[in-house]
């Protein structure tokens, strides 16, 4: 049986061209969104994610400003700087690309951030709030993942989901909304990692596997069982010497092999990247509302 190539990009434009109206209204009442990105450091595929990001503001009209600083800036002037772009009130949402240098401290940052203007939702006030289930703003890529299962046709209410990876940016917080009590969520959630006993005997028992842990294509077919779901957020560069670049992109999962066991499966590219992207440009359309809001507020 082939399996639903859960796609990516199709869910994505969905979710931008649903945001339009709200665009629209932001833009009349003199509001128009606006996005700053800082990017430390020269990392390639940081390069790559950051540009995109901007060349999605600007296909819906968001505005975007960048601030690249060198590899060696300190951690003080990088808080200033941060301080600095969110004190402009034509800034709605403010994000720090990850990782940043060892010598910065990224919870320092993440804390620097205002709440409201936190478009990653790595803020603790955001994450505290989300795992309280109180409206907040959600990580982009849980968020976008759990969108990728309901407008899939693969719900995760009531399922056995197993996330294989632990880190702040996706595995501890897509454990958070998935257990949730709420409708679209509702799922019974293990999470693995690199200290797990035996991966697979766990694996093995996911109606949905969460593969993100970064390493290239770790989970094989003899790893889980015959209908499972399969979003896959790895996103590794692996040699190819037949690629234009001298490299190509593999997920965290043997696609070929996985693929022809699975009842679904997110492909990469074009599986968790562009969801990401689209949940980022929601989250900065949802901050601008807030300050707008708030403005109006204070008016009244
Ligand atoms: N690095 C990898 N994913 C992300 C993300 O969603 N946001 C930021 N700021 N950095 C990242």
């Amino acid at each position: 049986m082939q399996a639903q190539i859960i796609d990516g990009n199709r869910i994505a434009s969905q979710i931008k061209e649903e945001l339009r109206d709200r665009l629209t209204k932001l833009h009349f009442a003199g509001h128009s969104p606006g996005l700053a990105v800082v990017l430390v450091g020269e990392d390639p595929a940081s390069k790559v994610y950051v540009s995109m990001k901007a060349r999605e503001c600007k296909e819906l009209g968001i505005l975007s400003k960048q601030l690249d600083l060198p590899e060696t800036v300190s951690e003080e002037e990088l808080l200033k700087n941060i301080d600095y772009i969110q004190a402009d009130p034509k800034v709605h949402g403010i994000l720090v690309q990850m990782p940043l240098p060892p010598h910065i401290s990224e919870a320092k940052v993440m804390e620097r951030i205002e709440p409201d203007k936190d478009v990653d939702g790595f803020h603790p006030v955001n994450i505290g709030r989300m795992l309280m289930g109180a409206p907040g703003i959600l990580p982009c890529t849980p968020h976008g993942i759990q969108e990728l299962l309901i407008r899939s046709g693969n719900s995760p209410e009531g399922k056995d989901v197993v996330v294989v990876g632990r880190s702040n940016i996706v595995g501890k917080p897509i454990a958070a909304i998935l257990m949730q009590k709420a409708k679209d969520a509702n799922a019974t959630v293990t999470i693995c990692h690199s200290g797990t006993r035996d991966l697979a005997q766990h694996t093995k028992q996911a109606d949905v596997l969460i593969a993100a842990m970064g390493r290239p294509q770790f989970i094989k077919a003899d790893m889980v069982k015959e209908g499972v779901v399969v979003i896959d957020v790895g996103m590794n560069r692996v040699e190819d010497p037949k690629s234009e670049k001298g490299y190509r992109l593999v997920g965290d999962v043997d696609y070929e092999a996985v693929s022809r066991k699975a009842k679904a499966i997110t492909p990469v590219p074009g599986g968790v990247g562009p969801m990401t992207r689209a949940m980022l440009m929601a989250n900065t359309v949802r901050a601008a509302e807030i300050a707008f809001e708030k403005s109006q507020a204070k008016k009244h």
